[in-house]
């Protein structure tokens, strides 16, 4: 699970992550160590300590360990409102309610990324990789607009109590 906030001099065009690919192989840190690669200060939450720990050790080991953070924390417990770049590797059922949060939590100038699981009613602007490597790419100008408009009142029906 890992949110990247955007840093100057790193337009978010930039931002282009090589996902995880293949189920076997150790993902973790992967995607934050990436984004500190290219110049990201980058950060991750993963409740599993072991993860974290690990992920710590291989940003270390990579020499991007003074531009990552991992933390042991539920991400239902963090605001996302400050990044411009979020990705996400979750699990499956987290997706739903993570596409709310989100939808009610991010600035109207973020970009965010979904490894392996889509979100459920996004349409996503770009995806790529195919099978469990598939990522897919989601500008929150659109999906609030979708959202936005999803909402409207329907022109002459009104219902009243
Ligand atoms: C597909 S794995 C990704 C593992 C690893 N973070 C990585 O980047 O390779 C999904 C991870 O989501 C984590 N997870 C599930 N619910 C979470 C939550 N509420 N907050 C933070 N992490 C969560 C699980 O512990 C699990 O390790």
């Amino acid at each position: 699970m890992s949110k990247v906030p955007e840093e100057g001099g790193c337009p978010k065009d930039n931002f282009h992550l090589k996902p995880p690919t293949g189920t076997k192989r150790r993902t973790w840190g992967l995607v934050v160590i990436a984004a500190a690669k290219e110049g990201f200060q980058a950060v991750g939450f993963e409740l599993n300590p072991w993860l974290v720990w690990y992920s710590r050790y291989r940003a270390w080991r990579e020499g991007v360990h003074h531009n990552t953070s991992f933390f042991m924390l539920d991400l239902w417990k963090v605001s996302f409102s400050q990044y411009t770049n979020v990705v996400i590797f979750g699990v499956p059922q987290m997706m739903l309610p993570l596409e709310k949060k989100l939808q009610t939590e991010l600035q109207d100038n973020t970009r965010v990324i979904a490894c392996r699981f889509p979100f459920p009613h996004w349409i996503p602007n770009h995806s790529t990789g195919e099978g469990v490597d598939t990522v897919w790419i989601y500008d929150s100008q659109t999906f609030k607009k979708a959202n936005r408009e999803c909402l409207k009142p329907t022109k002459g029906h009104a219902v009243g109590h």
